[in-house]
């Protein structure tokens, strides 16, 4: 991670606007919190939803080599023997003789420790993995662990997946779902925490063209956050030293993003080789091979594995959404989200709270919500209310005013542009799924007129 980043906004900026406008909340926060949890709230779960959502159409739905899965978060103990993380997954820590603070020995400079300067002890290797216990006894036999990667439950059930749905090499197998790691160091807000999602996918190859599928895993997955409005100049990548490769890992390289605190891992992309299959077949004793027709041999395929969180996607969404300008004396924050991702896609205000408006305005929220999330709003100004949307990224807001109880036309204002169009209420559906869709907002339905058009 690397400091120095002028134009990028600060953390303190986003945590509190994720805080005072519910997207996001410290876990157990009338307990005084549980350090690195937290927990999404109104507005926060609809964007986490809405990343899944993009990831699983994109990755699984709209490809023919991808197929989904969803496995349990408790496995087999022996599973973690196989996968090496039982003996790999560690961190060498040392541990302060008087305070008992422990901090993780690479990171430390001096020979001491860096709260109360007390004398450490020799680094000890730390296994990142939670341990629970299955059943009631709490004796060795039944010590499980919360996964700490999904990739694992796709390996075990690469057979499964196999048999059921005869795919070809390349194919690749998708999972999302929640990971636990006992990080020493965690902070910068989301960005690590010990409970988090990921989203996975093991793509299978037959050896020797893993470095090709390396390739194109890369470039499509720098792709899929650029189309949904990373800048490319916030992404680059970072190739592993050979030290610091995981256990399992031939080759990794980070897709990196300018987080507010720096260059950090938004995603990585490993090259596995043939080293969970084979772990696993070993371990369990099953065969997990894929028959080759063109050579009539049964072969162990390599993986190449594009592997994210879902929170660190959130995080860099919201980074990259935000954005302040000046408006006459004040500042407008805008959340410049692609419209995929905005928790709110549209809100309806109505003018003022009398009848016949708010019926009018109530029927038209009514249909609109059957599509979409939708946001009814009618407390204070509209300039407030357009304000206030703005700040959580909806994309447009829908104003019913007294002109339209007689012309049945009401306006459509885009959040980015704050121009603004006045359409017939029978056209106000389909012309917001145009617009939704990424149509100009000037592209205008029968009856549409241009209505206010902020900058010439
Ligand atoms: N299956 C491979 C694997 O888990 P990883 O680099 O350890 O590889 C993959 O993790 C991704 O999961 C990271 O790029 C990051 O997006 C996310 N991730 C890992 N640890 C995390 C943590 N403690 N908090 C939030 N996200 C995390």
């Amino acid at each position: 991670m690397t400091g120095n980043t002028p134009d990028r906004v600060d953390m303190e900026k986003i945590v509190s606007l994720c805080r005072r406008r519910g997207f996001i909340f410290p876990s157990s926060e009338i307990y005084g919190g549980l350090s690195s949890c937290w927990d999404y709230g109104p507005l926060g779960v609809e964007l986490k939803r809405n990343v899944k959502e993009v990831w699983w159409r994109a990755m699984v739905q709209e490809r023919d080599d991808v197929v989904g899965l969803d496995t349990s978060i408790l496995m087999h103990p022996r599973v973690w023997e196989a996968s090496g993380h039982l003996e790999g997954f560690t961190d060498p820590l040392v541990e302060c003789k008087s305070c008992h603070q422990r901090w993780k020995a690479d990171d430390l400079e001096g020979d001491s420790c860096p709260s109360c300067g007390g004398e450490l002890t020799e680094p000890r290797q730390f296994n990142m993995m939670f341990k629970t216990f299955m059943g009631p006894v709490e004796d060795d036999a039944a010590v499980v662990y919360l996964r700490p990667e999904t990739a694992q439950g796709i390996f075990v059930n690469f057979q499964n997946v196999l048999n059921t749905t005869r795919k070809r090499l390349p194919f690749g197998i998708a999972q999302m779902g929640k990971s636990f790691r006992n990080e020493i160091t965690t902070g910068n807000f989301i960005f690590r925490s010990r409970e988090f999602e990921q989203m996975e996918i093991e793509y299978f190859v037959k050896p020797g063209t893993e470095e090709e599928w390396f390739d194109y895993w890369l470039e499509e997955r720098v792709n899929w956050y650029v189309k949904l409005g990373i800048k490319r100049e916030h992404l680059r990548f970072r190739e592993h030293d050979k030290e610091e490769l995981s256990h399992y890992s031939r080759r990794t390289v980070d897709i990196n993003y300018l987080f507010p605190m720096g260059w950090a891992e938004l995603e990585g992309v490993a090259n596995r080789g043939d080293f969970d299959l084979s772990q696993h077949a070993s371990f369990s004793g099953k065969e997990l091979t894929y028959f080759d027709e063109e050579t009539k041999e049964h072969i162990v395929p390599c993986v190449v594995e594009p592997s994210v969180g879902v929170e660190r996607p959130v995080l860099a969404f919201l980074c990259d959404a935000y954005d302040e300008e000046p408006d006459k004396d004040d500042i407008r924050v805008v959340l410049r989200f692609h419209h995929d991702l905005a928790p709110v896609k549209v809100a309806v205000l109505p003018l003022s709270r009398r009848e016949p408006l708010v019926e009018m305005a109530k029927d038209a929220y009514a249909g609109l919500r059957k599509c979409w999330t939708v946001m009814y709003d009618d407390a204070q100004s509209v300039g407030r209310r357009y304000r206030r949307q703005d700040e959580i990224g909806t994309p447009f807001c829908v104003t019913i005013d007294f002109q339209s109880l007689e012309d049945n036309q009401v306006t459509i204002r885009e959040r980015d542009s704050m121009n603004q169009i006045r359409v017939p209420v029978s056209e106000l559906q389909n012309t917001l799924a145009a617009k939704l869709a990424g149509e100009d907002l000037f592209v205008l339905p029968p009856g549409g007129q241009v209505w206010k058009v902020e900058k010439e």
